[in-house]
């Protein structure tokens, strides 16, 4: 039984490549909140300054092999050592936010105990540099990169590092909350749970449990995400006036026929098993969607194992976890095509449990990352298709962009023609949808370091010249125009 909000797929089904490519020229809500994304460990280097403690991917990417090229983050832009140049392209770009992630072992390098005093300096620095210049701080609590403490006894299977999470973000908001008021406490949980434990190609790398690992390491997430939230809503807001959420992602699927029903419902349940393990119990009833409850258990030996494999909340946790984000963030880059598949021939593995095939779509632009097109239409039927689902919410998408590869390109004409495209079809979401959509923001300021990819592949609106130990920053034609299109809050006539 696919959700209410399959309707997004009747709703545009109808549509000619006519009216779903043509311009919707005009201007976004003055209020709206334009900005750039990094994340710590992808940008600033330092990775043994100062007392920093290692981090997991300090670890993975030291393993020769790991990292495409043995690539790692010990340099990276230098950010640690470069903030005036961060803050110097901020400004020229004419950005309102800047979403930024803390280092948990620059600021605790075993992950709890003492603060180390000069990592929070740093990120006192980059904050104060921010609201002098009037950007809004958007700060994300944890963005991969656990201390390697902490996975060393257990990592987010360990409750003992569930509450040295906790404690860490407590920290933040004491120290940091006077001037920073949008938290997001995880980036991306899909992706820790599906790729660290479910495919394992990154940290922590597990790979032989992908029925159990990632539903169990989500549950556990979704209950410290709670905690925070509490927290934070308790004993900082009322000082602070803030707002917490956390960063979720999924690609936009069609379905492979439009017009069969189980293709439909295919393309719905990826929804679900991507988005939804996080968003449906936040948004929506405290629990996970009825389809992956349904489908897990129909998979699971309840026979021998006399429960599903998906871990269930007590209807205390319920309460607990439902309604725990203020406004619902999003990070989308791509569009897939997807088809029922026949449940049968499944073993259990957190994919094979949704029972979706996967089509290519060779018309679609194709981009340096072979997994992401660039299909700009699905982004606005994303953001309708959470508005059907998780009803009228505020939302912010906190990433979006393209890669291209390492040749350096100053004309840059993917990245704009993709940051044009993406951005109108926003604007249509707002403008025709009427989607409560209140910020955009670009990923990335500049070319960071892509985790398994290394430097192979760019995504900046800055160019980075990694051989150079200076790293200097370039900006890009897409820079450029993304500071026109801030300018001008849209595309005025
Ligand atoms: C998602 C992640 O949050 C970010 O770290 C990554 O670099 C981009 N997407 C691009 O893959």
């Amino acid at each position: 039984v696919p959700s209410k909000a399959k309707v997004v797929w009747e709703k545009f089904s109808g549509q000619t490549a006519f009216e779903r490519d043509m311009y919707h020229n005009g201007k976004f809500p003055n209020d709206f909140l334009w900005g750039v994304s990094t994340s710590a460990y992808q940008i600033e280097g330092g990775w043994n300054a100062d007392g920093k403690g290692p981090s997991v991917w300090d670890n993975f990417t030291h393993v020769p092999g790991n990292i495409a090229n043995s690539d790692t983050g010990d340099v990276a832009c230098d950010s640690y050592n470069q903030l005036d140049a961060d803050l110097y392209m901020l400004r020229a770009l004419g950005v309102t936010s800047y979403r930024f992630s803390l280092s948990w072992s620059r600021i605790f390098p075993y992950g709890t105990g003492t603060p180390n005093q000069k990592g929070v300096d740093y990120y006192n620095r980059l904050i104060d540099g921010l609201v002098a210049s009037n950007i809004f701080p958007m700060v994300t609590l944890y963005h991969f990169d656990l201390p390697q403490a902490l996975q060393d006894l257990g990592g987010w299977e360990n409750d003992v590092v569930l509450d040295a999470f906790h404690t860490y973000a407590e920290y933040c908001f004491s120290t940091f909350g006077d001037r920073v008021k949008f938290w997001m406490t995880f980036n991306q949980p899909h992706t820790t749970v599906a790729y660290g434990y479910g495919l394992g190609v990154i940290p922590p790398g597990v790979k032989n449990d992908p029925g159990y690992a990632p539903y169990r390491v989500a549950h556990k997430i979704l209950l410290v995400h709670a905690r925070v939230y509490h927290t934070y809503d308790q004993n900082y807001r009322a000082r602070q006036g803030g707002l917490i959420s956390l960063s979720l992602n999924t690609e936009w699927v069609e379905p492979k026929d439009p017009k069969d029903p189980r293709d439909i419902a295919a393309a719905d349940r990826y929804l679900q098993f991507t988005l939804g393990w996080f968003a449906h119990p936040i948004f929506k009833t405290g629990d996970y969607p009825d389809v992956m409850k349904w489908q897990v258990a129909n998979k699971s030996d309840l026979q021998n194992l006399k429960s599903s494999r998906l871990p269930s909340f007590t209807e205390e946790e319920k309460a607990y976890i439902q309604g725990t984000a203020d406004v619902f963030c999003i990070n989308i880059y791509t569009s897939k095509i997807v088809r029922h598949k026949t449940p049968m021939l499944n073993p259990p593995t957190f994919v094979n449990d949704r029972d979706t095939g996967e089509e290519d779509n060779p018309s679609w632009p194709s981009t340096a990352v072979s997994a992401h097109k660039a299909v700009a239409w699905g982004l606005r039927r994303l953001l309708n298709w959470i508005k059907e689902e998780y009803g009228d919410v505020s939302i912010y998408i906190t990433e979006n962009g393209v890669a291209t590869n390492s040749e350096p390109d100053f004309e840059d004409h993917s990245r704009y023609f993709y940051y044009k495209t993406y951005i109108d079809e926003a604007l249509k979401a707002v403008r025709m949808d009427g989607v409560n959509l209140q910020g955009y923001t670009a990923w990335s300021l500049m070319d960071t370091f892509e985790w398994t990819s290394g430097y192979s592949v760019r995504f900046g609106l800055h160019h980075v010249d990694f051989k150079n130990p200076g790293r200097p920053r370039t900006p890009k034609r897409s820079a450029i125009y993304y500071a026109e299109v801030i300018r001008d809050g849209g595309f005025p006539l």
